[in-house]
């Protein structure tokens, strides 16, 4: 009986430990993707390079990181790019004179809108998810695995 009752307990006491070594893989990360595009109306001129504020979880760490993006406006519809260059990860920025992103590592060159013109990236500026909540610009960061043809986020 005494071996039955420390088996119970022995079992129910694991339960906290197993939920705490396992919680990385259950934790839901959906939210902390998520930050808010701030920016005043009279900022709008496109493309409007902004620095997001997000708070990530990292295994057991929560992670503070200020990723750089390009918000587009065509009419009423925001798009959000992210600015890593998808070659090799440097970040791109906005040339005015040649109206293009221009990557300063290999001299990669992107369309406004984003589409590979030429030097070495396999593909476009990666696209990020964008919705609105209570009139704000919410923007879903994600890193892509870079130097692949495919747009695949790395977890
Ligand atoms: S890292 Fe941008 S072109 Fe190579």
């Amino acid at each position: 009986m005494i071996g039955l009752v420390s088996t119970f307990v022995g079992a129910l006491l694991s339960v906290p430990v197993l939920r705490y070594i396992l919680y990385p893989l259950t934790a839901r990360s959906d939210e902390s993707d998520w930050a808010e595009a701030r920016f005043a109306a009279s900022e709008i001129q496109m493309p409007l390079r902004l620095t997001l504020d997000l708070r990530q979880r990292d295994g057991w760490r929560e992670v503070d990181s200020h990723p750089v993006v390009y918000i587009l406006k065509t009419g009423d519809q925001f798009r959000a790019m992210s600015a890593i260059c998808p070659h090799l990860g440097c970040t791109v920025s906005w040339d005015m004179g040649r109206e293009q992103f221009v990557c300063p590592c290999h001299a990669g060159a992107f369309s406004p809108d984003g589409v590979n013109l030429s030097g070495p990236p396999p593909r476009p500026l990666d696209a990020l998810e964008t919705r609105m909540a209570d009139g704000k610009l919410m923007v879903r960061y994600q890193n892509f695995r870079p130097d692949t043809r495919r747009k695949e986020a790395t977890l």
